[in-house]
C-alpha cells in the first residue's frame, strides 16, 4: 500500500491507474478508524479497480470551541487498517500541503446545512465542503463512499456535487454498531465507562421511535415525545436536537408522516456530543 503525502504524488497516480483504464474509488476520512470506516473501504474495494482512502483532521470543519486539538490521530494503526482491507494508497497530507494561509475559497451549501448539526456548528458544512471538494478535484475519484452514519452530510455532499457538477457517484453506505446497538465513532474513545453505558440512549431512542412507526404511528409530534421522554431520563444525557425530517430536503416534518423519513439527533453525553440516526421508509 502507498502512503502519499503531496498532492502532486496523488495526481500521478491516479493519472497513471485511469491511463491503464481502472476504475477508482475514493474514502474520506479524518482517521482513529474503526469499523465504520473499514465497511466503506470494504465496499469500495468490492465496486472498484483501485481505491484510495484520505487521512486528514480538517481544522476547517472545527468550531473555535470543539475537539480538533483532541481529535484522535493514530496513523500507524489507520494504515494497518488500511492494508488489511485491500486499500491501495492513503493520502494524508499535512494541513500546509491542503491549505494557504491566504485562502479565499468557501464552498457553502445553503438551506441544508441550515439544520441540524449545521445550526448547532456553525461554518462546520462549510469546512466540510471545502475539504471534499478539494480531495475531489485532486483525485477525480468514479465513486466517493460516506457513511449514513453523518446523514446530514451525505445529503450536502450529494448536494455540492450535483450542484457543482463534480462527475463522482456519491455512494451512501450503512451505520455500522457496536453489539449493544451504539453507533461506532471515533468519539466514543472519549467516553468514560459511566458514560459509554449511557451513550446507549441514542440508539434506544430511535429503537423507540422504529418500533412505534412498526407497528403504525405516524403522528411526528408524537414519536418524537416519545423518543425525548427516554433521552431525558438518562442523567448523564442533555439533549442537543431530535428531528424528523425529509431525508433529502432535510425539512421538518410536523404531524402526519406521509413518506419516507430520517429521524436524526445529537445528544451530549458528558462533554463529548454523540449523533446517531435511522432512516424509515413508510
Ligand atoms: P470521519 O468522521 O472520519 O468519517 C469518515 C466517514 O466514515 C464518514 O463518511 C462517516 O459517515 C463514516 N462513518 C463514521 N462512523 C461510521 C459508522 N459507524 N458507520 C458507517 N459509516 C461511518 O466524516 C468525516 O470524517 C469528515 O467530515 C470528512 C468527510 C472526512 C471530511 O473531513
Amino acid at each position: 500500500m502507498m502512503i502519499l503525502k503531496t498532492i502532486k504524488e496523488v495526481r500521478e497516480l491516479v493519472r497513471q491507474w485511469k491511463k491503464e483504464g481502472l476504475s477508482v474509488g475514493y474514502v474520506p476520512t479524518m482517521g482513529a478508524l474503526h469499523e465504520g470506516h473499514q465497511s466503506l473501504m470494504e465496499r469500495a474495494v468490492l465496486e472498484n479497480d483501485r481505491v484510495i482512502a484520505s487521512i486528514f483532521v480538517n481544522p476547517t470543519q472545527f468550531g473555535p470551541n470543539e475537539d480538533f486539538d483532541a481529535y484522535p490521530r493514530n496513523l500507524e494503526k489507520d494504515y494497518a487498517l488500511c492494508k488489511k482491507v485491500g486499500v491501495h494508497a492513503v493520502f494524508a497530507p499535512e494541513a500546509e500541503e491542503l491549505y494557504f494561509p491566504d485562502r479565499s475559497a468557501v464552498v457553502h451549501i445553503s438551506g441544508l446545512t441550515e439544520v441540524l448539526c449545521g445550526s448547532k456548528r456553525l461554518g462546520h458544512f462549510d469546512g466540510v465542503c471545502l475539504v471534499v471538494a478539494k480531495f475531489l478535484h485532486i483525485i477525480h475519484p468514479d465513486r466517493a463512499y460516506f457513511g449514513q452514519k453523518d446523514a446530514q452530510q451525505v445529503a450536502v455532499i450529494k448536494r455540492m456535487v450535483r450542484d457543482l457538477n463534480f462527475d463522482v457517484e456519491i455512494v451512501s453506505c450503512p451505520i455500522i454498531r457496536e453489539e449493544d446497538g451504539l453507533a461506532k465513532s471515533s468519539r466514543n474513545l472519549y467516553l468514560s465507562q459511566e458514560e459509554r453505558e449511557a451513550a446507549l440512549v441514542l440508539s434506544k431512542s430511535l429503537e423507540i421511535a422504529k418500533n412505534a412507526l412498526d407497528k403504525g404511528e405516524r403522528n411526528a409530534s408524537i414519536l418524537k415525545a416519545a423518543m425525548l421522554s427516554c433521552i431525558i431520563q438518562e442523567p448523564f444525557a442533555k439533549i442537543d436536537y431530535v428531528e424528523i425530517v425529509d431525508g433529502e430536503s432535510l425539512e421538518s416534518i410536523h404531524g402526519e408522516i406521509t413518506d419516507s423519513i430520517l429521524i436524526p439527533l445529537a445528544v451530549y453525553i458528558g462533554k463529548t456530543r454523540l449523533i446517531d440516526n435511522i432512516t424509515y421508509e413508510i
